[in-house]
């Protein structure tokens, strides 16, 4: 079966926050947004499908979590990832990854400790550390051409002994570096030496570009695996984020007992009925789906990079390995970035994330989301280049 990417679903006025949500951030409404990260693309249909069947039965009480639900998960990371896990591993924090590393930066490490990222980072990534009162110990990532490198020099510089805790986003947003095994390794032996715990965000594991494969670190090693802590989800994968899931592998029995004791004092363990329903039937049905979109997504990436190329050759298109996030280098155009993205807003009409919104020091980059049907791409960028141009 051929799946319709081109397809557009018109998601104004449908409580998107991507859509009907921009006047916070951007002061209005009517943009064509690229900003926040969720897909323009209808859930795959086995999912709907799910929902449907589900809602035949009337009664939406507290969920028991279903061991077909388990298996289905178990059998993605296998088959997609080739990492076995073990059932007892995987545990379940439904409000999402972003909670889940909260509550792990808490249980793992004390006020004042410090807390290593690879920065530019996701911003709430940044927040969960400084706003725990933790001390962001920032591994800045090295932009060499249009890629980025991790400093291992001044990770082993920065590390002392009050540092606890990586956050690895994995792949990583928004450089969309898909991180290979000897950097992986690399990173954890660091971490073993200095008895730091990874905390690894995978939720882009599943957008890995050709050429390019995604290694779960806990996959990596028996070392690995015993001190990492994964965050999966299939929330972004599925475009089902309004769901709010996350499924974490924790091996080290220890860490996750902790971890589970105080999900349950939080009295956050039970799924919401409709995340599982759709997770089993995404993972058992819709490889295909995903496999289609990931050409489709591609095909925007190299879209874009032409464009740009071509027509508004100043701007450096760091192109991503993995994620459907493009982190673009505006630095060349000689404004700030405060003056760019009057620009985008106000002549364009579009929405990106501000480099800002990544921490600091990010004057001149912005992250553009490619998850949507290609005319929209195009009247995106066209609209860009229209207005960088010629302002
Ligand atoms: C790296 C990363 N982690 C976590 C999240 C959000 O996860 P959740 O909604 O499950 O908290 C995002 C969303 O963009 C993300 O990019």
């Amino acid at each position: 079966m051929i799946y319709d990417f081109d397809k557009i679903v018109d998601r104004r006025n449908s409580g998107s926050y991507k859509w009907d949500g921009m006047k916070r951030l951007f002061g209005r409404d009517d943009l064509l947004p690229f900003w926040v990260a969720d897909m323009d693309f209808a859930t795959p249909k086995p999912v709907t499908d799910a929902f449907k069947q589900r809602l035949e039965h009337p009664v939406f009480g507290y969920k028991a979590r279903g061991e077909s639900y388990c298996r289905a998960i178990l059998k993605w990371l296998a088959v997609r990832h080739g990492w076995v896990v073990k059932r007892e591993w995987l545990t379940f924090c439904p409000p999402g990854v972003v909670q889940s590393i909260h509550m792990l930066v808490n249980l793992l490490s004390e006020p004042g400790d410090e807390i290593i990222l690879q920065t530019p980072a996701y911003n709430p990534l940044i927040n969960v550390v400084t706003g725990n009162n933790r001390k962001l110990l920032r591994n800045e990532l090295k932009l060499t051409g249009n890629r980025y490198e991790i400093d291992f020099d001044d990770l082993t510089r920065k590390i002392s002994g009050k540092t606890r805790l990586m956050i690895l986003c994995s792949p990583h947003n928004p450089s969309g570096r898909v991180w290979k095994e000897d950097e992986l390794g690399k990173l954890t032996d660091i971490c073993i030496d200095n008895n730091i715990k990874i905390i690894s965000d995978e939720i882009h594991a599943d957008f890995v570009y050709k050429g390019h494969r995604h290694i779960p670190l806990g996959s990596l090693s028996d070392k690995a695996r015993n001190n990492a802590i994964t965050c999966l989800s299939a929330g972004k994968t599925f475009n089902i984020s309004g769901l709010q899931q996350a499924v974490l592998v924790i091996p080290d029995e220890a860490t996750r007992h902790l971890f589970e004791e105080a999900r349950d004092v939080a009295q956050i363990n039970l799924d919401n009925i409709f995340s599982e329903v759709a997770t089993e039937a995404a993972y058992t049905h819709c490889g295909e789906w995903l496999d289609q979109l990931i050409t489709y997504l591609q095909c925007n990436v190299e879209y874009l990079s032409d464009y740009l190329g071509k027509n508004l050759p100043e701007v450096n298109v760091i192109k991503p390995e993995g994620t459907y996030l493009v982190w673009l280098d505006m630095r060349e155009l000689g404004k700030s970035s405060r003056e760019i993205n009057d620009l985008l807003v106000n002549r364009a009409g579009v929405a990106l994330y501000e480099g800002k919104e990544f921490g600091e020091k990010r004057e001149g980059f912005f992250r553009m989301n490619i998850a949507c049907p290609r005319t929209l791409l195009s009247d995106g960028l066209k609209r860009i280049s229209d207005a960088l141009k010629n302002y």
